[in-house]
Formats: structure tokens, C-alpha cells, sequence
């Protein structure tokens, strides 16, 4: 009999397919996270990184995976294949993500990794482990404007059979307003994160900026690690990492998740990856209703969102 721990990271997705299902959510200090992740928030609360790690750390659906895959070419100076060894999050494990066994956490895929590890994370600042900032990790934080990052959030609800069903896009915007969809709210995330932002040493970055210009923002995200990698090979991640590269990359596009998980029928994980398709999304009333409040959520701060490039 295969031991449990033979299994690859689909396989055990696959072994664990009875026991999905669209989990409820508790709260943990307010914020609404996936049953299994509150039910361990006692260990990941204690997780303590090494200096050398480094934290990605975002709103879901803000663009992580894509800035995953840039860090993980940048590590590797460019090196394609390097960056096909497992998928994504094997390379990069999800902190606080729990699943039914024998799904691995990302506690378990972390603890088989040596540092310098890359750690995804979608928790609020202030349920980051203390020990991220005790040890001065490097932390990049990558932000999307509200009204694409709640449409690629209610696309991936739809597809994603371990999070709450989605339910009508008018019901779906105001659980955003409130907060009330898994990580909490997008307001308090986005700022969360840019109030400490100098103070953490956090690289702060736009997903619009990310398409607006992507060479320019794989080259600060170089620098803010300290690395330096040739022009070439700026050119070449740029390509590995543009939508359609990733889309069609198996080691990328989370085809490692089968169907019982993510149903790529319904909406498939590399959707659009699009600065403004809210448009197609939001009618002018919604839109109205929904800058009404942005302005209220948002007025202690002044954070440079762009919905439009
Ligand atoms: P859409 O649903 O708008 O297409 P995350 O990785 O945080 O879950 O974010 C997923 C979103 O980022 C999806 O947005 C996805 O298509 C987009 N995305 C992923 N890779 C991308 C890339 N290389 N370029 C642009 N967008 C990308």
C-alpha cells in the first residue's frame, strides 16, 4: 500500500475529494477564515519563520500566484524548468491553509522545506505570526483595486467548492462591503498592510502597475530582495510571467487542483487577468452605490487604487 506520503500533491487533493465541501467559516479576531484554518489557528498563529523567508502577502484573487511566479524565476535567475519542479503551492506553500487529510498543510509542506522558503499568505496584517516581523522577514504585499478583486473573487467562489457558494453578484458585493468573505474585509487588508508599511520594511505593490508596466515592477521587486539578474533575464521572466505563459503553464495555472476543488469549467483559475473588467460586471447603480461607500471605508487613507489603466 502507497504510503500517504508518496503521494503527490494532486494525488492526496484527489484521495481527500469526499471530504470537500463548501466549509463554513468561524471567525478568528473577527475575521471569517475556512473552518480548518480556524480550527489550527493555535499552530499557525505560533509558526516562527526563519529571517531568511519571505512573505507574499495579499487579498485573495489581488494577484499572488503571478507574483509567485516572478519571485520564484527571480530566485532561480531566470530558470524555466527550475521553476516547473512542483507546482505552485508546493514551491510556495499556503501559510494558513488546511484541508481534510491527507491534503498537506502548508505548516506541513513549510516544516519539509530549508529556508529561504517563499510563504503565501492571504491573513490581515494583524494575524500575521509575530515572528515575521521579530526576525525582519522581507514581506511583499501585492493590492488589486476593489471592483476587479471582488469580481475575480466572486469567479473563483463560483469555482472554488471549498468556499462558500457565491449566491447572486448583487448579494456577493455588499458580503465585500461588509466583509463578510473568507479573509475579511478588503478594506481593512489593503489597509492594514500600507499603514505598516515602512515601518515592516513592506513592498507595497499594484497589481495595475503590475500590468501597466511589468518589467519595471519585476525589477523593483529584484531590488527590494537584493538580487541582480541580467536584462535578458528580466526579459525572459516578463514573458514566463505574462498571462497567457501562465495560463498555459501546467506548474501555474493550478491544474494540480482537480475538479472536486477548483472546477476550471466553471471559471477557469487564469480567467481574465484584466485591469477594468468590472465594467462588464458592475451596472452604474451598483457602481455608484459602491464608490459611495469606498470613499467611506477608505477615507482615513490614501491609497493610490487605479480601476482603470
Ligand atoms: P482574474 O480573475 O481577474 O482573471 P490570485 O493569484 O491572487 O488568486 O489572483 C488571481 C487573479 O490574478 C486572476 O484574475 C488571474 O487571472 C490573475 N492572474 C494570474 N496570473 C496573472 C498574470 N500572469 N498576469 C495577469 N493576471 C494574472
Amino acid at each position: 500500500m502507497a504510503d500517504e506520503k508518496e503521494l503527490s500533491y494532486k494525488e492526496a487533493i484527489e484521495k481527500a475529494s469526499s471530504s470537500i465541501t463548501r466549509f463554513p467559516l468561524i471567525h478568528i479576531r473577527g475575521i471569517p477564515l475556512m473552518c480548518h484554518i480556524a480550527n489550527n489557528w493555535d499552530s499557525i498563529w505560533a509558526f516562527c519563520p526563519d529571517p531568511s523567508d519571505l512573505l507574499i502577502a495579499t487579498y485573495p484573487k489581488a494577484g499572488t500566484t503571478w507574483t509567485q511566479e516572478i519571485i520564484d524565476l527571480l530566485l532561480h535567475n531566470g530558470d524555466a524548468e527550475a521553476c516547473k519542479r512542483a507546482p505552485t503551492p508546493v514551491r510556495s506553500p499556503f501559510l494558513e491553509i488546511c484541508s481534510p487529510p491527507p491534503i498537506p498543510s502548508g505548516l506541513d509542506l513549510l516544516n519539509k522545506m530549508n529556508p529561504p522558503r517563499l510563504i503565501k499568505t492571504h491573513l490581515p496584517f494583524q494575524l500575521v505570526p509575530l515572528g515575521f516581523w521579530e526576525n525582519k522577514c522581507k514581506a511583499i504585499y501585492v493590492a488589486r483595486n476593489a471592483k476587479d478583486n471582488l469580481v475575480s473573487y466572486y469567479y473563483f467562489d463560483l469555482m472554488n467548492k471549498t468556499q462558500p457558494e457565491p449566491g447572486p453578484f448583487d448579494d456577493y458585493i455588499h458580503k465585500f462591503m461588509r466583509g463578510e468573505l473568507p479573509w475579511g474585509s478588503w478594506y481593512d487588508h489593503v489597509k492594514g498592510y500600507w499603514v505598516e508599511r515602512e515601518e515592516k520594511n513592506i513592498l507595497y505593490l499594484f497589481y495595475e502597475d503590475m500590468k501597466e508596466n511589468p518589467r519595471r515592477e519585476v525589477e523593483r521587486i529584484m531590488r527590494y530582495l537584493d538580487l541582480s539578474v541580467s536584462d535578458d533575464v528580466i526579459n525572459r521572466i516578463v514573458e514566463l510571467t505574462s498571462f497567457k505563459s501562465m495560463k498555459e503553464n501546467p506548474m501555474a495555472n493550478y491544474s494540480c487542483v482537480p475538479s472536486p476543488v477548483f472546477d476550471q469549467s466553471i471559471s477557469p483559475f487564469m480567467r481574465k487577468g484584466e485591469v477594468g473588467d468590472w465594467k462588464n460586471h458592475f451596472t452604474p447603480e451598483q457602481s455608484k452605490m459602491f464608490d459611495e461607500d469606498y470613499e467611506k471605508q477608505l477615507k482615513d487613507v490614501n491609497i493610490p487604487f487605479r480601476s482603470l489603466i
